[in-house]
């Protein structure tokens, strides 16, 4: 009998036994049924999502957003013309957010839904950087941040444009007021805070950064314009914390970048870029698109997209409210510090964000304070083994040799949840005391995803992933 004709694991019928194809184009047809399985098998491997907290982005979303998500599978949101009303509620979308943020204007503020907050972020630096050449900007334009996600490093790198990073100074681990504006100059295009930092979760300070500015309008004339890059701390903040002022109630603020797919709750694929008033967007962003035998105006890096994330953040908008997503949010941070709680009565770690809405977003992370025998790589690594995935990994240059973990608190982790985390951290933590490496575990060693990602030195390049059967 050859294998073809032998009957299946699942389906009994001869014939159907089929390894999954790995590489070079599958020669032949399977059925559906067949074809499913291989690959809803395959990925069992990926884990269970809800218990990975390196990620920021949505784990959890409610049947109906699910609903709306597979009724809208076929609809292209650049289509204007044959999807209007998904258009429609794109533009509500943008003056509901634009409401939150405190736009002068809610109403006719410009604003586009991307693919994230990547996308996004780079359509507010592109912006800012043609307004600086329309002032008359010559030479290498750049900017300046504190540590930044990745996306930051991109739009340098893809854009011609220099990154210019701030140094952490002593223990502070976000960007200082006092030092962004020895680092302006002519060419600078914008300062971006980060709002909800990738690293600890910390928010940068704004409202001190733009008075810092201000200071340095005055002594030398430079009018250097704040981006934000709020992709957690944007929807967030507005429900936890609301008199912090990060947004466009700070006339410098003239552009923010949030991720719908983190905190607003969307599924993947979701993000928002929003400009403080029209002359902020320049002409040479825009694109128009036919519109019900009219044209309409878009700004984005992508053409096609589906539709179904706009959608499903229109219905969490108008499903949870401002109410609604003031519970649930301050339910996340609720969990946060409950388990901030428990790691300090395990006893040797240190907060560097305990879950306080007024200083970062829903997100525990911490250090260790003692030698205790073994490093947060090896507790990350323990935690595996129970499926849990926390993120360890080394601060940011300038302060690279401490390692830090974080945990993020997301809509689907619950107080229950947490305790069972913390279960498993202290059965952990007991074990690698009883059961010290000889060789300490390095990060390589350790793996996990910090939702960074490394800019590569092209001699450095990594070899494609190959498959081990191939
Ligand atoms: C501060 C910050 N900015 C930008 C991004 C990139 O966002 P996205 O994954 O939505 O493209 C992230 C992702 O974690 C982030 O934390």
């Amino acid at each position: 009998m050859t294998e073809e004709l032998e009957p299946d694991d699942l389906f009994a019928l001869p014939g159907l036994r089929r390894s999954a194809p790995k590489a070079g184009f599958p020669a032949t047809e399977l059925i559906p049924q067949v074809a499913y399985e291989i690959v809803h098998d395959e990925l069992m491997l990926d884990g269970v999502s809800r218990m990975n907290l390196a990620t920021f982005c949505t784990t959890w979303v409610d049947d109906q957003a699910r609903r709306l998500m597979n009724e809208s599978m076929d609809k292209n949101i650049v289509d204007k013309d044959e999807y209007p009303q998904t258009a429609e509620l794109e533009r509500r979308c943008v003056r509901m957010i634009a409401d939150l943020w405190h736009a002068p204007d809610p109403a006719a503020t410009h604003g586009t839904s991307t693919t994230g907050s990547s996308e996004a972020a780079m359509l507010g630096g592109l912006a800012a950087k043609f307004r600086w050449r329309k002032r008359g900007g010559t030479g290498t334009p750049n900017f300046v941040c504190g540590p930044v996600q990745v996306c930051w490093e991109k739009f340098a790198r893809y854009f011609d444009v220099e990154i210019r990073r701030i140094p952490l100074r002593g223990d502070q681990l976000t960007m200082h007021p006092d030092d962004v504006s020895a680092y302006c100059d002519d060419n600078t295009i914008m300062v971006v805070p980060t709002f909800g930092q990738t690293y600890t979760g910390l928010f940068e300070d704004v409202a001190g950064i733009s008075r810092a500015l201000d200071r340095l309008h005055e002594v030398s004339g430079l009018d250097i314009p704040i981006h934000v890059d709020a992709a957690s701390g944007g929807f967030l903040a507005p429900f936890t914390a609301p008199d912090l002022i990060w947004d466009f109630r700070l006339p410098r603020v003239k552009s923010i970048n949030a991720s719908g797919h983190k905190t607003g709750l969307a599924p993947l694929g979701s993000g928002w870029a929003l400009w403080r008033e029209e002359a902020d967007l320049p002409d040479e962003l825009i694109f128009n698109v036919d519109y019900l035998g009219g044209s309409m105006a878009t700004f984005n890096l992508n053409f096609s997209r589906p539709g179904g994330q706009v959608i499903t953040s229109y219905y969490e908008f108008i499903r949870l409210g401002h109410t609604g997503y003031t519970h649930l949010q301050s339910q996340l941070y609720h969990v946060a510090q409950h388990l901030a709680n428990g790691l300090l009565k395990l006893g040797p770690f240190e907060m560097i964000h305990g879950g306080d809405p007024h200083r970062g977003i829903a997100a525990v992370s911490w250090r260790l304070t003692d030698d205790v025998g073994f490093n947060l790589y090896e507790l990350s690594d323990r935690l595996r083994t129970r499926g849990w995935l926390i993120a360890a990994y080394p601060l940011p240059a300038d302060r690279e040799n401490e390692t830090i973990m974080r945990a993020l608190v997301r809509h689907g982790f619950t107080t229950d949840m947490a305790d069972l985390l913390l279960d498993d951290i202290a059965r952990g933590m007991e074990q690698l005391a009883k059961h010290p490496q000889t060789e300490p575990l390095t990060r390589e060693e350790a793996g996990g995803f910090t939702h960074n990602a490394t800019a590569v030195v092209p001699s450095e390049r990594a070899k494609p992933v190959r498959s081990s059967t191939e």
